[in-house]
């Protein structure tokens, strides 16, 4: 009723329209924090978990990666969207749209702008783990579209999408883009999608970006470019962890390192013990010790098959709408629609 007596252009006005729910507390006490971190590091082979990548400098960083000459999924997938932003609006009619790993959402606004364009009203439902990122960005994007309303969500995907707030269009697209899908390992991968069309009702949307496979050479230098911007944003995951939990990685000590393996399609990228060395992490209460060479696994990022993708997805009550892809088939945009 209030919000409704309040008169046109005022400032209360801009604030209705925006919520932003903070789910990350919760999320870390249903575990003791760091405790993914002490497994991680405890497990042969070692690795860490890539929530850890993205606390500001390190979201700061991804948006740099994106803009690299050699990380082509940003800009094919960009041009995907941009050839076809009116057709998936056509496709789905008036719809909110839900993103996984919103970040600055930069490639969202292609679709914003279509589904403006179509007349359609505009709702987002943004998710990052990044509250920061999430803030600066919601505020940009209420200024850029004055019909959009917002309600952003803090929080890791799971627990997020247990949490969306009740559909006030007649559809949703849960979007999630960037590939993200490939940083999946398999048995995640089918977790991640069982709960993503669980989320979804009958006649919903979900719009899913895919690296697909390709030559090794392009592959390996869209993980390690010539400027280090890669090699940077890998190796702030451990300056993360020493704020969070009060560690001592010496970042001077590990290198980046990203290779294609070829067997199960997928870049591995690794932080690499440069010598043999302790670390401490005081609030974990965790000593790890490294051998020159001993690596831990941060990231894998799968290379995908169309045709494969697109039979998991059935196999999980979602049905083609349109595969969208680019002349040379480097990135997939699959489009999909809840069955009942
Ligand atoms: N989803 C992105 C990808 O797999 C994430 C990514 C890009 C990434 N570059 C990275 C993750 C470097 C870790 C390190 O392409």
């Amino acid at each position: 009723m209030l919000e409704e007596q309040q008169l046109e252009g005022q400032q209360p006005k801009e604030k209705q329209k925006l919520t932003i729910s903070n789910l990350m507390e919760s999320v870390s006490s249903s575990e003791k924090p760091g405790q993914d971190v002490v497994i991680g590091l405890s497990s042969n082979p070692r690795y860490l978990p890539p929530k850890y990548f993205y606390d500001q400098q390190g979201s700061q960083l991804f948006e740099q990666i994106c803009e690299l000459p050699e990380y082509y999924p940003t800009r094919t997938e960009t041009a995907i969207l941009r050839e076809n932003g009116r057709a998936i609006a056509q496709a789905t009619g008036p719809c909110e749209i839900v993103e996984l790993g919103s970040g600055s959402s930069t490639k969202t606004r292609i679709l914003l702008d279509a589904y403006q364009q179509a007349g359609y009203p505009l709702r987002y439902l943004p998710i990052d783990v990044s509250d920061t990122m999430l803030t600066e960005t919601a505020e940009k994007l209420l200024q850029e579209y004055p019909q959009l309303s917002i309600h952003a969500i803090a929080s890791t995907y799971e627990p997020a999408l247990k949490a969306l707030p009740k559909k006030q269009l007649p559809a949703r697209m849960i979007a999630f883009l960037g590939s993200t899908i490939g940083n999946l390992l398999p048995e995640e991968c089918d977790k991640f999608l069982a709960s993503t069309s669980e989320t979804l009702e009958a006649g919903d949307y979900f719009l899913l970006g895919i690296d697909l496979q390709k030559e090794i050479s392009i592959l390996e230098a869209a993980y390690d470019d010539s400027k280090g911007v890669t090699a940077a944003f890998n190796l702030n995951m451990l300056q993360h962890l020493n704020q969070r939990f009060r560690g001592n990685f010496d970042l001077e000590n590990f290198s980046h390192v990203a290779k294609y393996n070829k067997q199960e399609s997928q870049v591995e990228m690794y932080l690499e013990s440069m010598m043999a060395q302790t670390v401490r992490l005081e609030d974990l209460d965790l000593t790890v010790a490294f051998e020159k060479g001993d690596r831990i696994l941060s990231e894998i990022s799968r290379k995908l098959n169309l045709q494969e993708m697109s039979s998991v997805l059935s196999r999980h009550k979602l049905t083609i709408v349109n595969n969208f892809t680019d002349t040379k088939q480097w990135f997939g945009l699959l489009l999909y629609q809840r069955v009942a």
